[in-house]
């Protein structure tokens, strides 16, 4: 298969990626024809995945706005992934232009296209990473130069640790991020859960063996662990739709179809 411009050459073209099965979830075009089998392979046990995908951007949009209400200026967004509409810098600069964001992903892909489209922007970088290394990421130069770590900073992971499997290694990432952060620091997390569909769900966790991102899902108890310590703010971890919805029209009557719990959780 010939390689695309926007594939770096350390790009398994054979293998799916996390990132660009999401990005086909979502209707994009920064995926390969694996990717595309993988996620109709996956649509045939959950058809809900792209509504789910966009529930998730739904909420990674009230989410940011609330932050930005609440004073913070620096986002720390980790697991970003393929750029899509509505990336956290456009959301959080549109509100509030002086704020500063790094986006940090292990995928080149993402990475790659990241710096594209921050070309330009001088309040926002990328790094590739692996977030299980916090202090990699926090030493970073687009982190040193773009983030003052003696002020609030937002830590983002949206739909990202659920592909960290082993419970500590998940708790421990947030909490040695946090540790680094000053009183009044935030942490959003939305993370995917088998509750609602059960064997459905499972499939596709068996799907997801075959890529270099087995998931991991967590049930709202183990959610909730990941941010002991911290206040979450109202109304808790919940499924996303029921996290500050918008207005009436946001109100979801089955929100447990978005199989994703939300929390932001505010270092005290
Ligand atoms: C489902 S996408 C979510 C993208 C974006 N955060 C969102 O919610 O729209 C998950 C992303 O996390 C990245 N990822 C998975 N494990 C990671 C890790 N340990 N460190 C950094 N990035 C990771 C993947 O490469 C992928 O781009």
């Amino acid at each position: 298969m010939d390689r695309p411009s926007w594939a770096p050459g350390e790009v398994d073209l054979d293998r799916p990626s996390a990132a660009r099965v999401y990005d086909y979830y979502l209707g994009g075009y920064h995926n390969l024809a694996v990717d595309r089998a993988f996620a109709e392979q996956a649509m045939k046990a959950m058809p809900e995945l792209p509504l789910i995908m966009r529930t998730n951007r739904a909420f990674l949009r009230r989410s940011v706005r609330h932050l930005v209400g609440t004073g913070i200026r620096q986002f720390l967004d980790l697991g970003s992934g393929i750029p899509t509409v509505g990336n956290v810098h456009e959301i959080a600069q549109a509100a509030a232009p002086e704020s500063t964001v790094v986006y940090v992903d292990k995928d080149p892909v993402a990475v790659a296209h990241s710096q594209v489209i921050l070309e330009g922007n001088p309040r926002a970088g990328v790094l590739q990473a692996d977030l299980r290394e916090p202090h990699v990421v926090l030493d970073s130069a687009p982190v040193r130069e773009l983030l003052d770590l003696d002020q609030p900073v937002a830590v983002l992971m949206f739909a990202v640790l659920h592909f960290v499997r082993d419970d500590e290694e998940a708790a421990a990432s947030v909490r040695r991020l946090m540790g680094a952060l000053p009183t009044g620091s935030y942490v959003v997390i939305s993370h995917g859960t088998h509750e609602p569909v059960g064997e459905r769900g499972r499939e596709v966790e068996r799907l997801y063996t075959r890529t270099d991102n087995p998931l991991a899902p967590r049930n709202q108890a183990q959610v909730a662990k990941l941010v002991s310590g911290l206040e979450p703010v109202e109304p808790g971890v919940v499924f996303l739709p029921l996290w500050r919805p918008d207005g009436p029209d946001e109100v979801d009557d089955h929100p447990e179809r978005s199989c994703t719990y939300g929390v932001v959780a505010r270092k005290p």
